[in-house]
């Protein structure tokens, strides 16, 4: 099989990798890729938002399946395209892919659904959305720019003032452009989040194993949102009945509401939950696999990861069922100096070969690119370090121990990535009180 990945990042490289070891693959293409993709697929120079090059690209290369990771490309169509022209393709179309793209579209597919998610107020104008916000709370309160806004269009207000500032920054600043045309004001929803990443093939839906993320740059979940400091899998406490729960609940009757508006989701469905002490809710959906979790539950996945997509693209997942070593993963995630708000690019790597060849560790490279026969950095998060061990302790110290061997100038890891699995796993610590996980 000839297969193309879209996208560049640490996500990329984890499917990648996972295909490289497929018996189907014949070729792995990358586009763009990164310094890791270039060392086991051929990377082309290729953006993954230039939909017309990666059509003439899939056509021209006879690629059998395209996986997309990214959700720019996918909200602007790229699978609508790529059906047009026949080529099989992993990942939702345009309409489906509006569970991501808006966030008030994914607020009525889960009303429609019978899906349990936070209270919120639409807003269009800033007058609207400014009398919406009263001085006596209750905050903390969320506000959400409706589209893509990378990652930075969902802001936690803690008083009147932060709140106003946010629908500020969405109406009058404009800093979201077109994304904060429309605003939502939601509710806060207190309780330990989880990931759940869910293979679509328009009716059918497999889930992979649950994953946490940590979303913020310093230990102790201190200081602004980035793209993900790290993550593990599984994830203590959320356990199959969870899982069952989180299907039947959430996954099935979305992919459900989505069909009775002639919607097919295909690809991968990802849940965004958060156990509360009214139960599980939806904090949201992404479109896509999740960064930095595909990093650390393709490393347990035991079943063959591109035959699942392309069972995926066909159609074919029926009865299918993953399956997963029975050990622990910890991923954590080395950043460039000033991320998140800004990135430093041609700081030499150095330590990779040396942190790569430790058994049960695989590097993952994001923002990466080679120059001179030197890995440079590239962009705001640089690697995802994974590690595999036989509970989250040893998996934890694996990982920071690989991080240790790798430098480079500005470096910044989280130095409490898992933490709070190993303390879950050690009955220290309960992230779902009270049976919330469901
Ligand atoms: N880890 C969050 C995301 O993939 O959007």
């Amino acid at each position: 099989m000839r297969v193309l990945v879209v996208g560049g990042g640490g996500r990329e490289h984890a499917l990648v990798h996972s295909f490289a070891q497929s018996t189907l693959a014949d070729r792995i293409f990358c586009a763009p890729g990164n310094a890791g993709t270039a060392a086991i697929a051929d990377n082309i120079g290729v953006g993954a938002e230039d939909l017309p090059a990666l059509l003439d690209f899939a056509s021209r290369e006879q690629v059998d399946l395209t996986v997309v990771g990214p959700e720019a490309p996918l909200v602007a169509g790229i699978c609508d395209l790529f059906d047009e022209h026949g080529l099989a393709v992993f990942g939702p179309n345009r309409d489906a892919a509006r569970l991501e793209g808006s966030k008030v579209f994914a607020k009525e597919v889960m009303r429609e659904g019978g899906v349990t998610t936070g209270e919120y107020s639409r807003h269009e104008t800033f007058e609207s959305a400014l009398a919406a916000l009263s001085p006596d709370g209750p905050y903390p309160l969320v506000v959400k720019a409706d589209g893509l806004a990378a990652g930075k269009g969902v802001i936690i207000c803690h008083d009147h003032a932060e709140a106003k500032a946010a629908v500020e920054s969405c109406f009058v600043a404009r800093d979201f452009g077109a994304a904060g045309d429309v605003v939502i004001i939601e509710e806060f929803l207190a309780g330990s989040e989880v990931s759940l990443l869910v293979l679509c093939d328009g009716r059918n839906a497999v889930p992979l194993a649950p994953a946490q993320d940590y979303k913020r740059i310093f230990a102790g979940d201190q200081g602004p949102n980035t793209g993900g400091m790290g993550s593990y899998c599984p994830v203590p406490g959320f356990e199959q009945k969870a899982i069952d729960a989180a299907m039947e609940h959430v996954a099935e009757p979305v992919i459900a509401a989505l069909r009775k508006r002639d919607v097919a989701f295909r690809g991968v469905l990802y849940a965004g939950l958060i156990a509360t002490q009214a139960g599980v809710k939806v904090l949201e959906f992404n479109c896509r696999f999740g960064d930095p979790e595909t990093q650390a539950v393709l490393p347990r996945l035991d079943s063959d990861l591109l035959e699942l997509c392309a069972a995926g693209a066909s159609g074919e997942l029926a009865g299918v069922k993953a399956a997963w070593k029975p050990r622990e993963c910890v991923t954590v995630v080395m950043a460039s100096a000033g991320y998140p708000a800004s990135s430093h690019k041609g700081d030499v790597i150095s330590g990779l070969a040396a942190a790569d060849a430790m058994d049960d560790v695989t590097v993952y490279h994001a923002g990466t690119a080679q120059r001179n026969g030197d890995v440079v950095t590239a962009g705001g998060r640089v690697l995802a370090v994974s590690a595999l061990g036989n509970g989250f302790a040893a998996a934890r110290q694996r990982a920071y121990e690989a991080v240790r061997k790798i430098s480079f100038d500005g470096a910044q890891a989280r130095p409490d990535i898992a933490e709070r699995a190993v303390k879950a796993a050690a009955g220290e610590l309960d992230l779902f009180p009270s049976g919330s996980a469901g």
